[in-house]
C-alpha cells in the first residue's frame, strides 16, 4: 500500500472526491407494473414513499459485481485516473455476489487493479458513508493515495415478490466515487458512524449465514428474503438522520446555515422531508431522486451524488452533507467541502486506453486462472509421482524386514 513507509506524513493531507459514476440495469419497473404482481396501487406507493419506478436487474448475468464494475469504470473515467495506481477498493453492499469471495475482490479483478487491496463492507444502507469514513482515515493517515468506493446492489434478488410491504420499496443499481489524497484543504471534514445492534431484528435477512444455515426448510419458509418492521425503521430513521447530521456538522465546526446541499439515503420521501424539517433545512438544499430509483441501499447516496452533479447542484467550496441509516441498525454522516469544479474534459484516447486496460484485465484474469489450474495439475502429478516413490520405499522396507 502506498504511503505505508510514512513518507507522506509531512503536512496535512485531505481526502477529496475526484471521480464519480453510476450504473443501472436496463429494465425499469413502474408502480403500475407492480399493481399486476401484488395487491398494491400506484397511489399507495407514491403517497407513502414517493417512489414512482425502480430499475431491476432482470438479466441473470447482471449482479453486484457487474453493476459495481461499470460504476467504478465511470468514476475512474471522470477522475481520469489509471486503474494501475489504485491502492484500495472498498465495496459497500447488502446484496454481495457471494458471502465470499468479496464482491470488492471480484471488481478488483474485473478492473485489473493489480496493486489494490479490496474488501466488502457490510453496514446496510449506511455502508457507503461508512466507506467514505474509512477511505478518509486511510488517506489522511498516509496509508493510501487513492481509494475507490463502490455501493452496489441487486436488492431485487433478496425480495419476496409476493410481499407488498417490502417488494415495492427497493431497486437495483450501483454508484462509485474515487477519493484521492491532496494537500488542498477541503474534502472530507468530518464523519460520524453509529450502530445499535439491539435493533437487528427490525430489518434482516434471517437465513443463509452461520446462524441459520441454508436448508430445505429455510428456503421453503422464505427465510432468505428481506424482512422488515417498516414502522419501527421509519421511527428510527427520522430520529437518527437528524442526530447524525447535527453531530457531523458539530464535528466540522459548522451549523445548519453553512450547509449548501444534503444528500440523504433515498429510502422514503416522508422520512427525508420529516428529518430535514426538524433540521430547518429548506427543500432546495435537499437532494431527492428516489422517485426514479426506489431504495437502492448502499448505492442510493452515490447515485444521488452523480445526479446532483449532473444537475449542477454542487459547486466548488459548497458544504455537502451525506447521511444514511440502515439495517444493523446503523447510521453514518459526513460533511464534505466540495472542491472539484465539475467533470473535466478528458481526451477521447484516454477512454480508449482505459477500455484497452479493462480488456487486458480480462485476459490477465483468465491467464491467472489457467496458470493456477496448470500448477495444480502439475503439483498433483508430482504428488502422484512422490506417492509412487514412497510406496516403493515402504514396500522395499517391508521386504527387508520380512527377510
Ligand atoms: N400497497 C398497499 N398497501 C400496503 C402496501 C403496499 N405496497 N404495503 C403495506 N400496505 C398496507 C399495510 O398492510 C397496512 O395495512 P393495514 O393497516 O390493513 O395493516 C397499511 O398499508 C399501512 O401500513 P403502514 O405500515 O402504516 O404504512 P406506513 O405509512 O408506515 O408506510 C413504509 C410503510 C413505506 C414501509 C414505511 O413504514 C417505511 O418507509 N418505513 C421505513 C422503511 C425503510 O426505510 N427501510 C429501508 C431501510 S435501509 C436498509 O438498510 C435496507
Amino acid at each position: 500500500m502506498a504511503g505505508s513507509n510514512g513518507l507522506h506524513s509531512f503536512g496535512r493531507r485531505y481526502a477529496h472526491i475526484t471521480g464519480w459514476g453510476k450504473a443501472l440495469p436496463d429494465r425499469i419497473v413502474t408502480n403500475q407494473e407492480l399493481e399486476q404482481i401484488v395487491d398494491t396501487t400506484d397511489e399507495w406507493i407514491r403517497s407513502r414513499t414517493g417512489i414512482q419506478q425502480r430499475y431491476i436487474a432482470v438479466d441473470p448475468r447482471e449482479n453486484a459485481v457487474t453493476l459495481g464494475t461499470r460504476a467504478a469504470m465511470a468514476a475512474l473515467d471522470v477522475a481520469d485516473f489509471p486503474v494501475s495506481k489504485l491502492d484500495l477498493i472498498i465495496c459497500a453492499t447488502s446484496s454481495p455476489a457471494h458471502i465470499f469471495p468479496s464482491t470488492g475482490s471480484l471488481i478488483q479483478d474485473a478492473l485489473g487493479a493489480a496493486r489494490a487491496g479490496a474488501f466488502d463492507l457490510s453496514a446496510a444502507c449506511s455502508g457507503f458513508v461508512y466507506a467514505i469514513s474509512i477511505a478518509n482515515a486511510m488517506i489522511v493517515a498516509g496509508q493510501a493515495e487513492s481509494v475507490l468506493i463502490i455501493g452496489t446492489e441487486v436488492m431485487s434478488r433478496l425480495l419476496d415478490w409476493s410481499d407488498r410491504n417490502t417488494c415495492v420499496l427497493f431497486g437495483d443499481g450501483a454508484g462509485a466515487v474515487l477519493m484521492q489524497a491532496s494537500p488542498v484543504p477541503g474534502g472530507v471534514l468530518s464523519t460520524v458512524l453509529g450502530s445499535d445492534g439491539s435493533g437487528g431484528d427490525l430489518l434482516a435477512l434471517p437465513a443463509g449465514g452461520s446462524s441459520i444455515p441454508t436448508t430445505l426448510e429455510t428456503v421453503a419458509s422464505g427465510q432468505h428474503f428481506l424482512k422488515m418492521d417498516g414502522k419501527a425503521v421509519f421511527r428510527f430513521a427520522t430520529r437518527i438522520m437528524v442526530e447524525a447530521t447535527r453531530e457531523a456538522l458539530d464535528k466540522a465546526g459548522m451549523g445548519i446555515g453553512d450547509v449548501d446541499l444534503v444528500i440523504p439515503h433515498q429510502a422514503n420521501e416522508r422520512i427525508i422531508r420529516s428529518s430535514m424539517k426538524q433540521l430547518d433545512l429548506p427543500d432546495d438544499k435537499v437532494f431527492i431522486n428516489l422517485y426514479n430509483y426506489g431504495n437502492t441501499s448502499t448505492a442510493s447516496i452515490p447515485i444521488a451524488l452523480c445526479e446532483a452533479i449532473e444537475q449542477g447542484r454542487l459547486h466548488p467550496n459548497d458544504n455537502l452533507v451525506m447521511v444514511g441509516f440502515g439495517a444493523g441498525l446503523t447510521w453514518a454522516a459526513t460533511t464534505v467541502k466540495w472542491a472539484v469544479p465539475g467533470a473535466r474534459e478528458v481526451p477521447r484516447w484516454r477512454y480508449s486506453q482505459r477500455q484497452a486496460t479493462y480488456s487486458l484485465a480480462r485476459v490477465r484474469s483468465r491467464l491467472l486462472r489457467y496458470s493456477r489450474q496448470v500448477e495444480n495439475s502439475l503439483t498433483s502429478e508430482e504428488g502422484d509421482a512422490l506417492g509412487d516413490v514412497l510406496a516403493q520405499r515402504i514396500e522395499g522396507w517391508r521386504k527387508t524386514r520380512e527377510e
